[in-house]
């Protein structure tokens, strides 16, 4: 179960001791050759060079999101693993700052988390509020360490005392997630064991007590567990009804192939997670081939829940033919819980309001949908509505990225009731052999309308149906050029409603 990703962090156990010798070395200042322009995201979060993986440290502190990232600073492959930093003041428009943290003698620095610690319970601020990171140190073994910053995210300083948490004998023992627990009134720590999640309490972020653990007979264990959160949610926006959301990414056995993203919904009293449903059930938060290790920001002003993955696959992430970069984030996403037709309550998720402010050019166009399609626009960076009322068609959706050689299809199949993305004729860069693909996820349609809002950002498409209640998130690389977007029907009696916005921050 676990030799895969083992064997692709002892490669990079190598590659830190060469530290960077192997790869480009940044040259810092240093102007670059931006190969593949087309392919740099609009509003999403990528590094101006080198690699990236998985989003760490989301936090919001005095009037700034917080974006730190898994990042090689000395290369485009997996290797020398840091923390990238950036910062926003709106989830749309990051700044990339200097790297925030770097392999040491413990190892490097692999996922984990950020939380306001507001009451110094750590000691570390002299009675104010700071920031403290929680990351795995991975060497010889994994274990869990603490860094703290006096400067608004800006220099950190590592605790004396790592590993606050040493490795108990566990070979997968990674990605930190803490947060504050108001009813016990301690942080709480979730941590990837392996095949399961453990739950550790501290009072002051330093001492940490193993409360429980989870999973090993519950969800999907295709692959390794890794990147765990929980957060509570209201039910269908009903504070007084509210569930607990267990968030495990797993790598391999997604459902697309390779990486994904499940979850639980249940309770949490402060020590221990109680999963609703059977155990058998196996729920994914998106089943496009590419989003991967979503974590949900702390302290977020107005009690939103917000999250972003990155925007990738570990079955082919190191082939990603981005250039100077490799690795980008999704949108942020307001998550919310619904009760679906099935009364099973579910992860529902959308773009952040956010994102409107980035919306520029407004185009619309509604009539009824040939198999000729109907009006054509044009953009590369988009933010597209489409409200459809079906009729007798079989199949309706959106062509974007679409040009002489290629295009991705964005659709609900009405008869196999599926939302998809058929990335298959997406351009003609080559990234690995299960790459081209459709991918679908089940969406039940209430009636004669669906509604798709796509975000079509250079080189991905994420998919929000029917409010969020289906995600699709899908990496596709179009040739230069190819920009058309049109709505089209598969049969006959379609009809749509099309509004197109440039995304332009
Ligand atoms: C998830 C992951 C984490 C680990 C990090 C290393 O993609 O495997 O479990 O901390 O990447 O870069």
């Amino acid at each position: 179960r676990t030799a895969l990703p083992r064997r692709r962090f002892l490669a990079g156990t190598g590659a830190l001791l060469g530290l960077g010798a192997l790869g480009g070395l940044t040259t810092p200042g240093r102007a670059f050759a931006e190969e593949t322009p087309h392919w740099r995201p609009a509003v999403r979060f990528a590094p101006a060079r080198n690699w990236v993986n998985d989003p760490n440290g989301l936090v919001f502190f005095e009037g700034e999101y917080h974006l730190f990232c898994q990042h090689n600073p000395h290369g485009d492959q997996w290797g020398n693993m840091s923390w990238a930093h950036a910062v926003s003041p709106d989830l749309v428009r990051w700044e990339e700052l200097p790297v925030a943290l770097e392999p040491d003698e413990l190892g490097q620095i692999f996922s984990g988390s950020a939380v306001v610690d507001h009451h110094d319970t750590s000691g570390f601020f002299g009675g104010q509020p700071g920031l403290v990171a929680i990351y795995t140190s991975a060497g010889e073994s994994q274990q869990q360490s603490i860094a703290y910053s006096t400067d608004r995210g800006r220099t950190w300083t590592k605790h004396a005392d790592n590993p606050v948490i040493p490795n108990p004998g566990i070979a997968d023992f990674r990605d930190p997630k803490v947060f504050w627990h108001e009813g016990t009134g301690r942080w709480v720590l979730l941590v990837a064991a392996g095949d399961r999640i453990q739950i550790h309490g501290s009072a002051n972020l330093r001492d940490w007590e193993l409360l429980s653990e989870f999973g090993t007979d519950h969800g999907s264990h295709g692959g390794v567990w890794e990147c765990p959160d929980l957060f509570e949610l209201p039910v269908d926006g009903d504070p007084a009804r509210t569930r607990w959301v267990l968030v495990v990414s797993i790598n391999p056995g997604g459902p697309a192939g390779g990486s994904a993203t499940q979850y639980f919904t249940g309770d949490f009293d402060g020590t221990r997670f109680t999963a609703d449903g059977s155990p058998e059930e196996v729920r994914w938060a998106d089943r496009g081939a590419d989003f991967y290790a979503p974590q949900s920001f702390s302290d977020v002003p107005d009690g939103r829940r917000l999250w972003l993955g990155w925007t990738s696959n570990w079955n082919y992430a190191d082939k990603i033919p981005t250039d100077p970069w490799r690795g980008m984030m999704s949108t942020p996403r307001q998550l919310s819980l619904a009760t679906g037709a099935d009364g099973v309550v579910m992860l529902v998720q959308q773009p952040v309001a956010e994102l409107a402010g980035a919306r520029a050019n407004p185009r619309a166009w509604s009539g009824p949908l040939t198999e000729s399609g109907g009006a054509e626009f044009r953009g590369s960076a988009v933010d597209v509505v489409a409200r459809f009322q079906l009729g007798a068609a079989s199949a309706v959706g959106l062509d974007v990225f679409a040009g002489p050689r290629g295009r991705t299809r964005v659709g609900y199949d009405i008869a196999a009731g599926e939302l998809f993305v058929d990335r298959t004729g997406s351009g003609s860069a080559q990234v690995s052999a299960d790459f081209p693909a459709r991918h679908g996820t089940p969406l039940a349609v209430d009636g004669d309308a669906v509604e798709l809002r796509v975000i079509a950002d250079r080189s991905c498409v994420e998919v929000f149906a029917n409010g969020g209640r289906a995600v699709l998130t899908d990496l596709v690389f179009p040739d230069a050029g190819s920009d058309r977007i049109s709505a089209f029907a598969e049969g006959a009696g379609a009809h749509v409603e099309l509004e197109v916005f440039d995304l332009a921050p």
